[in-house]
């Protein structure tokens, strides 16, 4: 099988690694890819936001499977675009991508499906703002209604702010905050069937101790020793089953990564927010984890045949750590030659964009030596202006340890 991937991060380097060790897969193509990418994969240059370029270069390859990673092609349809030239694509069309890229549609699709999420407003001017904020109170919970590259959502305890952050928006939700634990749920879905991945839990925040302002996030781990063991099913009945319906019931199937953000409050499992599209770090520490051959499990996923699929997982676990220009997110500066990357057994480089340079991620038997191993290697790599969280994993490590 000949599959061109769409992308060049993070995401797309570890996607990349799972589809090269599928032995289905006889060529490996990626647009525009990076120079860690371009190690497994053969890279083509591409301007990710033309959908004709995507569209010729699947044809000059005659792929048989296009894999899209980033969220901004497919909110602009070109999966609907690949489909129509006949390529069996894994990525939602440009309507059923509007989960991730309409908070409103998404709230919308929630009600309509009957999946727990926070109670919101969507406002449109200020009379409705100022009405929002002070029904839900604070924390304040300030959503732009569209994709904003990981600056949309304002969470504060001051009004002021939420207040300046809602009028700058053209269309804003604003929501109850939910309090508990986050995690990450991602489903493969061909647009009838949805099959539930392992969970796993990112860190948003640019600095330890969940300080400093949200970011596309600073490292993950997976598996999740702490969360309730029937977490998996649970978010298949309640969360990703019934939207996957609800969306073919609107005639707009969903086929691709329904991404769900999840928080566990004491109330049960409430939906923060849908993606269209894998997360960066969530992938780092699953693709590594997952024994199912991803092509021909994507492939499935794009030709509407995953009924009776179901994932096999390895048993350890894998926890990654991003390495980021200072400045980042909101001002990342540029950063000196890496000197040395590191040697260690059992660990992967997958090398990012856009503030975020690379990361690392440990493969061990528990979090606590997964995360060792990933530490061990981010710490080699001298990187003058660069900075990386140092608590990623500790406390599931720390509780993992005690269990
Ligand atoms: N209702 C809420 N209660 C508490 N925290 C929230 C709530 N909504 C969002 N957050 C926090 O803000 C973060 C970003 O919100 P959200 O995931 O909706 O935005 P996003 O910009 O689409 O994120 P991503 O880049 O992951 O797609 C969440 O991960 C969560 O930490
Ligand atoms: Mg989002």
């Amino acid at each position: 099988m000949r599959v061109l991937l769409v992308g060049g991060g993070g995401r797309e380097h570890a996607l990349a690694l799972g589809l090269q060790a599928d032995p289905e897969v006889t060529e490996l193509h990626c647009a525009p890819g990076n120079a860690g990418i371009a190690e497994i994969a053969t890279i083509h240059p591409l301007v990710i936001s033309d959908n004709a370029a995507i569209v010729a270069l699947a044809q000059e390859l005659n792929v048989d499977l296009v894999v899209v990673g980033p969220e901004l092609p497919l909110v602009n349809g070109v999966a609907d675009e690949l489909r129509a030239a006949g390529f069996a694509t894994f990525g939602p069309s440009k309507a059923a991508a509007q989960l991730e890229g309409s908070k409103n549609f998404a709230k919308e699709v929630m009600h309509d499906a009957g999946v727990a999420t926070a109670r919101s407003a969507t406002c449109t001017n200020r009379v409705q703002i100022e009405k929002a904020l002070d029904e839900f109170g604070a924390p304040y919970v300030v959503k732009d209604d569209g994709l904003a590259g990981g600056k949309g959502v304002v969470v504060t305890d001051d009004r002021d702010a939420a207040l300046t952050h809602a009028l700058a928006c053209q269309k804003v939700v604003i929501e109850e905050f939910l309090d508990g634990p986050e995690i990450s749920l991602f489903g493969i879905s061909d647009g009838k069937t949805i099959i539930a991945m392992e969970p796993a839990q990112d860190f948003k925040r640019a600095f330890d101790g969940d300080e400093g302002p949200n970011t596309g996030g600073m490292g993950a781990y997976s598996p999740l020793p702490w969360a309730p063991s029937d977490i998996i099913e649970q978010t298949h009945h309640d969360v990703l089953a019934p939207m996957i319906a609800e969306m073919a019931a609107r005639g707009t199937p969903f086929v691709g990564l329904l991404y769900a953000g999840l928080s566990l409050t004491d109330h049960g499992v409430r939906v923060i927010e849908f993606n269209a599209r894998f997360g960066d770090p969530e992938t780092q520490v699953l693709i590594p984890r997952l024994k199912t051959p991803l092509g021909s499990l994507l492939y499935k996923a794009a030709t509407r045949n995953l009924e009776g699929v179901k994932l096999e997982w390895r048993k350890d676990s894998a926890v990654t750590v991003v390495l980021a220009a200072r400045g980042y997110p909101s001002d990342p500066q540029p950063v000196g030659e890496i000197a040395k990357m590191p040697a260690i057994a059992d660990t992967h480089v997958f090398f990012a964009g856009g503030g975020r340079i690379l990361s690392i991620t440990g493969i061990g038997d528990d979090l606590t030596d997964a995360r060792d191993r990933a530490y061990r290697g981010i710490s080699q790599i001298a990187l003058d202006g660069s900075f990386y969280r140092t608590d990623i994993a500790l406390n599931a490590s720390i509780a993992e340890k005690g269990n």
